[in-house]
């Protein structure tokens, strides 16, 4: 991807019409202030409008469901794109010519080696789509395919081919194309032989391929299913290299994303096949993990391609490690996480073959909210006609319910387990202690975003402020330790830039989690009509989270300064009320 000077990025975002751009996509669009247009937001389902547009600086905040972004993040957004695809996309409507940041020559020489990578695994892809579909050698896979149920126009699209027996036709080929052993090795298309040392050979071999993509769509690596029996294992994946790196990718994210987006949801199956199948049912939100054990970059990966993800895994322990997985890592998220039940021993890809498109489709439609599917699992798989049973039920139930915080869920789900095992809702309420007292689980980014923690949204009213009274917001910015007083990553990088931009927060950002807090602060500080006690008060409150922390260390740490932190504690609250009272009457009195 080549690097966008920082000022033909600036030059786009003040050529971008915002209004015109946003108002393409959000219904009713209309003025409702001097500075501001209201309509409904197109990231969520709602009838009054509360998504808020800022001509003037160009940015967009949902005051429903916290969407928020300059013209870059819409249409990364929108369109599905990623930085640099929103940024050509809108140079290119605005007619700028986007220059290319001068490269160090080692780094053009990286770039140009991995061109070059990507050139030979493209060339071998279609290789292996044209071996499929013209050769005779092709023949027996197209058959085998074809009983398996999977259309060849999914086929075509998914690009599946067949990687013929012989030990050198990527090999020969690839060096008739002027590519090298090297370079072969280094994308993992042959293997060097250990009978005769210093040759290679084809490392796909009489295999269906299934080209892995990156977001894109250009080929990084493949996989390989087995036809004949000369290697027993069923599939064989491209060993990492320079370019492919197991348990880094989905597969088919780049024929997903658009849908996923629209739909608002994803969803993650097991295997090549699985995918293919999910898709020529109609569900084109589908990705595959591929066999691995699901990461965290995996995951990321999921969480950004919706604020859904639906799990359909097989029932088996893999399948399972992979949604408690996915379930520890969403509950520190802002994604919702289904599951639907797949019947034991098949995949959507049997599915598919032996009971049709219909009954893929149904059971992704038919997904459970990911709490709700492990009830009822462990309701279904203990024996609930003994009372030592319903108690071994009871027991696994118990940590489920543990971490299920107080809510309509909650309380279905109570009824559901007294109803099943026929106990009272007494011993349930005694088992199920855990946090009643929390707030509702998290939905996802499209209905209403998760709670801030505490000092998060502290740190952001204080800055909403800050924009609002900008003398004052300057003078406090700057005098303040930001280091010291912001344990939010972002809210600590939005307050630095603040130092320089607070007239104009949106101008001049260059990272787009950045852009995202900065448009949400400057279309929330709009809003506002603040006296400055106000802001002093949020300052004392900012003071008093620092001091909460630095006690929480000392404590932990043995306690030096102990009393000073707590004198300085005292006072803070004390400033604290004075400002309090006098935000009230400053406010209070011109109403009265
Ligand atoms: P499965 O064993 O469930 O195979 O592995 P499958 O997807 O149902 O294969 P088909 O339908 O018989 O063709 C799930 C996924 O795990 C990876 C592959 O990505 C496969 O799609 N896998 C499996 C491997 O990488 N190597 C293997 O030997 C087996
Ligand atoms: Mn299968």
């Amino acid at each position: 991807m080549p690097r966008y000077t920082a000022e033909s990025k600036e030059r786009v975002r003040e050529a971008v019409d915002m209004i015109e751009l946003v108002g393409a996509r959000t219904d009713g669009l209309r003025r409702s202030g001097a500075d501001s247009y209201i309509g409904r937001c197109p990231f969520h389902d709602e009838r009054t409008p509360s998504f808020s547009v800022k001509p003037s600086s160009k940015v967009y905040y949902c005051f429903g469901c916290q969407a928020a972004g300059d013209a870059f993040n819409f249409v990364m957004e929108t369109e599905s794109l990623d930085f640099a695809g929103a940024l050509e996309f809108l140079a290119d409507r605005c007619g700028i010519t986007l220059e290319v940041e001068e490269e160090d020559p080692r780094a053009a020489e990286r770039r140009r080696r991995r061109d070059r990578l990507l050139e030979l695994l493209e060339r071998t892809c279609s290789y292996y789509e044209r071996t499929l579909w013209e050769s005779p050698e092709g023949e027996g896979a197209r058959r085998y395919l074809a009983e398996r149920g999977l259309e060849e126009g999914l086929l075509r699209e998914f690009r599946v081919g067949f990687a013929p027996s012989a030990w050198d036709r990527v090999l020969s080929a690839s060096r008739r194309g002027g590519f090298s052993e090297a370079e072969l090795l280094a994308c993992g298309l042959v293997l060097r032989s250990v009978d005769r040392p210093g040759s290679v050979y084809d490392y796909f071999r009489r295999r269906i391929t299934f080209p892995l993509c990156d977001q894109r769509g250009r080929v990084l690596g493949f996989g390989g299913r087995i036809m004949g029996a000369e290697d027993p294992r069923k599939y064989v994946n491209s060993p990492d290299g320079e370019i492919y790196h197991k348990g880094r990718h989905l597969f088919a994210t780049h024929l997903a994303r658009p849908h996923a987006a629209k739909a608002g949801s994803v969803v993650l199956c097991e295997g090549y096949t699985d995918v293919i199948a999910a898709h020529q049912a109609g569900v084109r939100n589908c990705v595959g993990l591929m066999g691995t054990a699901l990461t965290d970059e995996q995951v990321g990966e999921l969480a950004r391609l919706a604020p859904r993800v639906v799990l359909a895994l097989d029932a088996d322990g893999a399948g399972q490690a992979a949604m408690m997985k996915a379930a520890s890592v969403a509950a520190g998220q802002r994604f919702e996480l289904r599951v639907a039940a797949l019947p034991v021993g098949s995949d959507p890809a049997d599915v598919l073959r032996t009971d049709g498109a219909r009954a893929v489709k149904a059971m992704i439609d038919g997904s459970l909210p990911f709490v709700r599917f492990r009830v009822e699992r462990i309701l279904a798989s203990g024996d609930a006609a003994s009372p030592e049973g319903r108690d071994r039920i009871l027991d696994e139930l118990r940590p489920v319910f543990e971490e299920l915080p107080a809510g309509a869920m909650r309380e279905e789900l109570e009824r559901e387990v007294v109803s099943r095992l026929g106990v009272s809702e007494k011993l349930i309420e005694q088992l199920f202690a855990g946090r009643r007292g929390g707030a509702a689980t998290a939905p996802g980014r499209s209905a209403v975003a998760a709670p801030l923690a505490g000092p998060e949204r502290t740190e952001r009213a204080f800055l909403e402020l800050c924009v609002a009274l900008p003398e004052r917001g300057l003078e406090l910015l700057e005098a303040l330790d930001l280091d010291a007083l912001f344990a939010g990553r972002i809210t600590r990088a939005a307050a630095a830039h603040l130092r320089e931009h607070i007239q104009n927060p949106s101008a001049a950002v260059n990272d787009s989690d950045l852009a995202v807090v900065l448009a949400e602060l400057e279309v929330r500080a709009a809003a506002l009509t603040p006296v400055p006690a106000e802001l002093e008060a949020e300052r004392c409150q900012l003071e008093l989270t620092r001091v909460a922390r630095a006690i929480a260390r000392g404590r932990g740490a043995g306690g030096g300064g102990l009393l000073e932190l707590q004198r300085e504690r005292e006072g803070l609250s004390r400033e604290l009320d004075g400002w309090l009272s006098e935000a009230l009457e400053q406010t209070a009195a011109p109403r009265a």
